[in-house]
């Protein structure tokens, strides 16, 4: 890690110091915008309860929904904050705006150790435009930047770019907190000095998203294991029939190249499950993946498969998986899903370090209570693909390299 990251600083960097502190708390709500999945929240916990531990004055700054500029009262943070305050068991303030007189005025009345969430940075237009002036205004928020937002390190927003540029022109630190650094350690280790075997499996929808991702994996892993629907485009470039399956037509010659490069280290499914029609309760038939028949989906991949995958994942000693195998929301097109992170439990029981990346297979462990019996669940959904991909994160790189000095 090339970056300061919270662990760099001492007590006497922090107590009484405001910490501006940028966190992804994009957190799904229910029907009465109430925190649904708190999983992005408790992530921060380390950080939030190291700051608070050294008397430091905590600014949080998150952005919520897309409410493109504009005060959307269902993207309030405010569900956020009470649900932070119970899960830190002190109090959160939470502030309506998020730079300003107000906002300033807060953080001057902050105590050692107490904490405030300010408003949506989305609510203002100039935070996605990494507007200098915004960025200048939330720098007046703190002493020191944090950036704990891993799920948003792939924008270069006000908030997450620009104001920790601001802040070390200054001569200040902007550094990574504890969720920051844990995400590109465990990311970043799987990338660049694995365990051998390598084993990532990646599934999803379409195979158009994950390209960049199977191009860069395919150099660093032993085996790279298809499932999803993404797998039927590969079928489709085999030449077998993938009857009404979703298949992305423009990318069939793409996924014929791909499988000409990549040998037996490219692994398709076996059998998968097909119904008539995405939905609960469909009728179901397992089938070879060559044998898909007209006017059926393959909408999970089939039980040989999964012990085959399975297996895979359990002799390796790196395991990264990204994107579920199958409609897992359906219960009867879950099966590939559960199988996948049944195993994924398992390898790191052996010992293997296992590394979900965020977003829907996230979701999926979720779902099965597994997400804390593997070495480490991302919190980012496109930054973990991005970063995958092998493409900078501009939240990451603004930060302090780890050669300045704390001022
Ligand atoms: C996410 O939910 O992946 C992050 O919070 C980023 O959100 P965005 O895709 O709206 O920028």
């Amino acid at each position: 890690m090339n970056k300061v990251t919270l662990d760099d600083l001492s007590d006497d960097d922090l107590r009484g110091r405001r910490i501006l502190v940028r966190v992804d708390y994009n957190a799904p709500l229910d029907d009465r915008l109430e925190v649904a999945d708190d999983s992005r929240i408790r992530a921060t916990l380390p950080t939030l309860r190291r700051l608070i531990e050294m008397g430091a004055r905590i600014v949080l700054v998150a952005h919520f929904g897309r409410p493109k500029g504009k005060r959307v009262p269902e993207m309030s943070l405010r569900p956020v904050a009470n649900r932070l305050s119970d899960l830190l068991g002190e109090p959160v303030r939470f502030v309506e705006s998020t730079t300003g007189r107000d906002a300033i005025a807060a953080t001057r009345e902050l105590a050692d150790g107490e904490v405030i969430l300010l408003e949506n940075t989305r609510y203002d237009a100039r935070e996605e435009a990494n507007d200098p002036e915004m960025s200048a205004e939330l720098a007046e928020l703190c002493d020191l930047y944090v950036n704990d937002a891993f799920g948003a390190a792939h924008r270069a927003h006000a908030s997450t770019a620009g104001v920790a540029d601001r802040v070390r022109e200054r001569g200040g630190l902007a550094v990574a907190g504890l969720l920051m650094k844990r995400e590109l350690e465990y990311l970043g280790g799987a990338l660049e000095s694995p365990a051998r075997p390598f084993v990532a499996i990646l599934g999803g929808a379409k195979i158009s998203g994950k390209i960049d991702v199977i191009e860069a994996l395919l150099p660093k892993t032993d085996r790279l294991l298809i499932g999803g629907a993404m797998a039927n485009t590969f079928l489709r470039a085999l030449g077998y029939e993938t009857g009404s399956s979703l298949v992305e037509d423009d990318r069939v010659d793409m996924a014929a190249s791909l499988l000409d490069r990549s040998g037996d280290q490219l692994t398709l499914p076996d059998d998968v499950i097909i119904a008539r029609k995405m939905e609960a309760a469909a009728e179901t038939r397992v089938v070879p993946s060559h044998q898909i028949p007209a006017g059926r989906m393959a909408l999970d991949v089939g039980p040989a498969t999964v012990t085959r995958y399975a297996e895979a994942v359990r002799s390796a000693r790196t395991v990264l998986w990204n994107g579920p195998m199958g409609v897992a929301e359906i219960p009867e097109f879950r099966h590939g899903t559960e199988g996948v992170a049944r195993a994924l439990v398992e390898a790191t029981r052996l010992g293997a370090v296992t590394v979900v990346g965020g977003g829907d297979s996230a979701a999926a462990l979720l779902e099965l209570g597994l997400q804390d019996q593997v070495s480490h669940v991302s919190t980012g959904g496109g930054a973990s693909l991005e970063f995958l991909e092998g493409k900078a994160l501009p939240g990451v790189d603004a930060l302090s390299a780890a050669n300045e000095s704390v001022s």
